[in-house]
């Protein structure tokens, strides 16, 4: 058991942080530290190259604040950088996957429509994925355009923001999905706004996050990495740009914000 340890958790941005809240949520009395990448954002158009490239510098760093077990809180990087990481680093890493398998299991007309970056559709573990518990399911994928750079701006329910959710969402609607999987970490922040556009549709949203969270817990458990229960966490942030969003969100996830944001370019 190591107690001046923390959970790394990163993101090409802010996104991450619909991860980081189930993470504390799961597990009180672990320190996080969390670096948004913001600089850099969006992966979703970068080569894997470059995104293996970001993801090392970031796993560096977050190793030199003590990580234990780091949480890659980006589907996109999880596609294009984790089997890297694994490779070459020896602490545990836990990765987002698109939540097609609760939706197989929960839909009633064999309709899933999925959100996600191009990135992560043109990834291997996506089209894994699918394969394995799709296959005879009609699977309606769609990018979310322009939803990361909303919420990278802190936008989330504005009349641009419901805008620019229509402008993808309505298409899988019209596709007749009754389950719609959030496949990247930036979209559950616009989840009230694709509610709104969905108003009245029975749509069953599926958001990974609190999966990747228990995995996360399992992982330091059979590692023997937890913390002691009496042990008071701590939660540093880091951004690569700013940290005016990541305060703004952290603020929308806890009720007394005191924590420490800085800016740190890699
Ligand atoms: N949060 C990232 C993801 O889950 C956003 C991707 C991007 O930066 O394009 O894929």
């Amino acid at each position: 058991m190591k107690d001046n340890s923390c959970i790394g958790v990163f993101d090409s941005g802010v996104g991450g942080l619909s991860v980081w809240r189930e993470l504390v949520a799961l597990m009180p009395n672990e320190s996080t530290v969390y670096y948004a990448d913001s600089a850099y954002c969006p992966y979703g158009p970068k080569t894997q190259q470059e995104i293996i490239n970001r993801s090392s510098k970031i796993v560096d760093f977050l190793l030199q604040q003590g990580a234990k077990l780091i949480v890659v809180a980006c589907n996109t990087a999880t596609a294009a950088a984790i089997d890297y990481l694994r490779a070459n680093y020896s602490i545990p890493f836990v990765g987002m996957e698109p939540a097609v398998k609760p939706a197989a299991f929960n839909t009633k007309n064999g309709k899933i429509g999925v959100l996600a970056t191009k990135g992560t559709f043109n990834g291997r573990l996506f089209l894994e994925t699918s394969n394995k518990y799709a296959s005879d399911l009609h699977l309606e994928i769609q990018v979310g355009e322009g939803f990361v750079e909303l919420v990278e701006a802190g936008e989330l329910d504005t009349d641009n923001a419901e805008r620019i959710v229509k402008a993808s969402v309505i298409p899988l609607l019209d596709r007749g999905i009754d389950q719609l999987v959030l496949a990247c970490t930036h979209y559950p922040f616009l989840c009230e706004t694709i509610k709104k556009v969905s108003a009245g549709k029975n749509i069953n949203i599926i958001n990974p996050a609190p999966s990747v969270a228990k995995q996360a817990c399992n992982l330091l458990q059979q590692h023997n990495l937890k913390s002691s229960d009496n042990r008071k966490s701590t939660h540093h942030f880091y951004s690569s740009l700013d940290t005016k969003v990541l305060q703004l969100l952290v603020d929308t996830i806890v009720e007394d914000n005191t924590y420490k944001f800085e800016v740190k370019s890699l």
